[in-house]
């Protein structure tokens, strides 16, 4: 039986811990409340506590369930794995089909979206809604923007400094963050503690370098988009990310029927996080509907 880490603040984060038996290794997951399910699937350099917010305030209504992929937060983290999002994916997949969800409130961030909708797409019958938060679903290796970020930190030197300096953890989150107050110190530290040691860090420089290097599952995913496009979809976006910006917002506006989206001019990448009360607001008036 594994038991919270000591760097835990179980005041910020009190939810009983569960683990899934993957085929390499233990996914940690949090399940609270009863009712319809939502699931949380979160992004890079993250984890499941980014939603905490969410979590405490909706699981008096529902059964929410976030989970930590491997290599993050609180799951195991073997040297050895590919990392790679569509095996992460799988990952997702065999925790989902344990659970054997319905009527799924599918929330996602990051390269949450990529590994959640993925699900979505194989098995749209067990999805009801979808929540967006600054994410993406597409090929973007002819776009320049991404081939620099994915081509500098999937290279080398980003590499090195992610697995010497916890690069992600310690400066991109900050970065990416825009409502800045929001990242306290002790809020932050939850980030980094979680990859303190650098053998432990594959899955954060891993998933830079496939923004591009996954172009090509990236593709096949974006062109089943019709498969979840008429899911009631509610878009909640930073405006103030700069790894997912107006002009992706566009993209999803431009693919998806059936959704109602809400901008945010004082967050980031972050917006369960960085404006959860107005996020916890509109989820409530949307999973009401
Ligand atoms: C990442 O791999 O962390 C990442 C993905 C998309 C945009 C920015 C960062």
């Amino acid at each position: 039986m594994k038991t919270n880490p000591t760097w835990l603040d179980t005041d910020e984060y009190p939810f009983s811990p569960h683990y899934y038996k993957c085929e390499v290794g233990d996914i940690h997951y949090v399940d609270e409340g009863k009712g319809d399910p939502i699931v949380m699937v979160h992004g890079n350099p993250i984890w499941s506590f980014s939603y905490r917010h969410l979590i405490k305030q909706l699981s008096k209504s529902h059964r929410c369930i976030a989970m930590d992929h491997i290599g993050f937060g609180l799951s195991d983290k073997p040297a050895d794995w590919s990392y790679l999002p569509i095996d992460h994916a799988k990952n997702f997949e065999q925790l989902m089909e344990h659970l054997q969800l319905k009527d799924i409130t599918l929330v996602v961030n990051d390269w949450g979206g990529p590994i959640g909708l993925s699900y979505a797409i194989a098995h749209p019958e067990r999805v009801k809604r979808i929540v967006l938060f600054n994410t993406w679903l597409w090929q973007t290796n002819d776009d320049w923007y991404y081939q620099l970020f994915s081509g500098f930190m999937g290279g080398f030197i980003g590499r090195f400094l992610i697995k010497q300096f916890n690069f992600f953890a310690r400066t991109f989150i900050w970065v990416v963050y825009g409502n800045k107050a929001k990242l306290t110190r002790e809020i932050h530290r939850h980030y980094v503690e979680p990859l303190k040691i650098p053998a432990e860090r594959k899955g954060t420089w891993v998933f830079p370098k496939e923004i591009i290097g996954s172009g090509k599952w990236l593709g096949e995913l974006w062109s089943q988009i019709d498969k979840i496009a008429d899911k009631p979809t509610l878009i909640l976006w930073g405006l103030r990310d700069i790894a997912f910006r107006k002009k992706e917002l566009a993209r999803w506006k431009g693919a998806l029927h059936n959704y109602t989206v809400h901008t945010f001019e004082n967050s980031g990448h972050y917006p369960q996080e960085e404006v959860y009360e107005e996020v916890g607001r509109l989820l409530t008036i949307f999973l009401e509907k």
